[in-house]
């Protein structure tokens, strides 16, 4: 039989690469704790309709990429592609803006289906950040600023911040009859995707990845001209505090994000040390969403990070694993029973332990501490075990005997004395 293989675009991650994973995530948990912001966990699992309603229907993640199937009560369901619309439902469902939980954090698993290549795959992993009841500019500034430092801590390099302002829905409406005109006028050389979009969701074209539709979008009015004075305002107060804070920041009047819920405020992140898939980051301001899901007018701005991409570029440093501060060599029944016992005393202390269960030789044992790298090692036999003692040294010390210590298991306070002078 064929050995069971895991579906294309997931993979598994093993415990080598998990160092720098928990290390990264370590660093993400602290800076956020420090901004005073929230974890909110939501199913991974939604009802379709939420991503339909909160995405939007002409969007690539819902047309194209979503995980959707019915379970056995026939409901229509879908491994959540992003946090965003499901952090929506949570804040309505939960009523939370009652509280003061409004800025709120995720991190977890998110699924698409799209064509794995290096830093794309089906299963992926995002840091979200929500900022919910928020609406001055100076959220915004927060946000951006917030995701920038969090890279520029994980020593991410060549960054790139991209902003654009999508304006309101007044604007949007503005614009959209122009840009209609334009597409009926060039229809006939619209790829067909596009084509299909015209009167379902025309401003989703501006994303397209045909080079030919983009060529011919070079020509059409642009958003950004139709912007109402207050949008371009709150627009311009926003680039002066990034520069007020030195954070450069590149516009870019063609940006304009996969997803429906967007307005004013669009941002992304790209580093110049990941290949075709730079993006390391996106966001921007979702006013009308929660609205639109039946909850009342309440602003909103967020982020999220795709944390695959994140780690790729992370400085290296974070890949080092904290090493083993005590192995247990132990050899023979009397000694395994107090090696056991002496394991879980040490749990009480802040230390990795090691302890050796293969029943190997002394000599065997002492190879494989050498090869974890320990500190030090405690050493027990029979002999030893019958006296209710142990010894312990550490372990590439030259000194030899000098250094060992031997010590009855019920002195706990010369061990913990040994073990703050030599270990912490
Ligand atoms: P997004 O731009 O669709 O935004 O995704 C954010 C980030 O997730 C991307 O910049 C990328 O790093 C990562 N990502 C997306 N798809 C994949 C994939 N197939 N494989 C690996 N990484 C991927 C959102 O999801 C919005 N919810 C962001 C947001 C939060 N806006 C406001 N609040």
């Amino acid at each position: 039989m064929n050995n069971l293989k895991n579906l294309r675009g997931t993979i598994d991650l093993l415990p080598e690469q998990l160092t720098k994973w928990q290390n990264v995530e370590k660093i993400i948990k602290r800076e956020l704790l420090r901004a005073s912001i929230r974890e909110i966990r939501t199913p991974i699992i939604e009802m379709t309709e939420l991503f339909i309603r909160g995405i939007g229907e002409g969007t690539d993640v819902v047309n194209k990429e979503m995980y959707t199937f019915d379970d056995r009560g026939k409901r229509s369901c879908t491994l959540r592609p992003e946090g965003t619309a499901s952090v929506a439902r949570a804040v309505i469902n939960n009523n939370i803006l009652k509280g003061s939980l409004n800025k709120l954090w995720y991190m977890g698993p998110m699924f698409r289906y799209e064509r794995p290549q290096a830093g794309r795959q089906r299963q992926f992993h995002q840091l979200g950040v929500e900022f919910i009841g928020y609406e001055s500019p100076n959220s915004d500034v927060k946000i951006i600023s917030l995701a920038w430092d969090i890279l520029q801590k994980l020593g991410v390099r060549e960054l790139n911040l991209e902003i654009n302002s999508l304006g309101d829905i007044d604007d949007r409406k503005a614009y959209q009859t122009f840009f209609l005109k334009f597409l009926e006028d060039n229809l006939d050389k619209l790829d067909d995707d596009s084509k299909a979009r015209i009167y379902k969701n025309p401003l989703r074209i501006l994303d397209t990845k045909n080079a030919k539709t983009q060529e011919i979008l070079e020509n059409a009015p642009k958003l950004f001209d139709f912007l109402s004075e207050k949008s371009m305002e709150r627009y311009s107060i926003i680039k002066n505090k990034l520069e007020e804070l030195q954070i450069p920041y590149k516009e870019n009047n063609r940006l304009v994000r996969g997803l429906d819920y967007y307005s004013h405020t669009a941002f992304e992140i790209t580093s110049g040390s990941l290949g075709s898939q730079a993006t390391v980051c996106g966001g921007g301001r979702y006013d009308d969403l929660i609205e639109q899901m039946g909850g009342g007018r309440i602003p909103a701005i967020g982020f999220a990070i795709g944390l695959e991409r994140l780690i790729l570029i992370a400085g290296n440093e974070l890949d080092k694993r904290r090493e083993i501060d005590i192995y247990i060599v132990n050899k023979g029944e009397f000694a395994e029973s107090l090696a056991l016992n002496l394991s879980r005393k040490l749990s009480d202390f802040d230390l990795i332990t090691e302890l050796d269960m293969s029943g190997a030789s002394f000599s065997k044992q002492f190879k494989k501490a050498g090869k974890c790298k320990t500190k030090s090692v405690i050493v027990i036999g029979d002999d030893e075990a019958l006296k209710k003692e142990f010894s312990i040294r550490l372990f590439n010390d030259k000194r030899g005997d000098d250094n060992q210590i031997t010590l009855s298991i019920k002195d706990d306070v010369k061990l913990e004395k040994w073990i703050r002078k030599n270990l912490h």
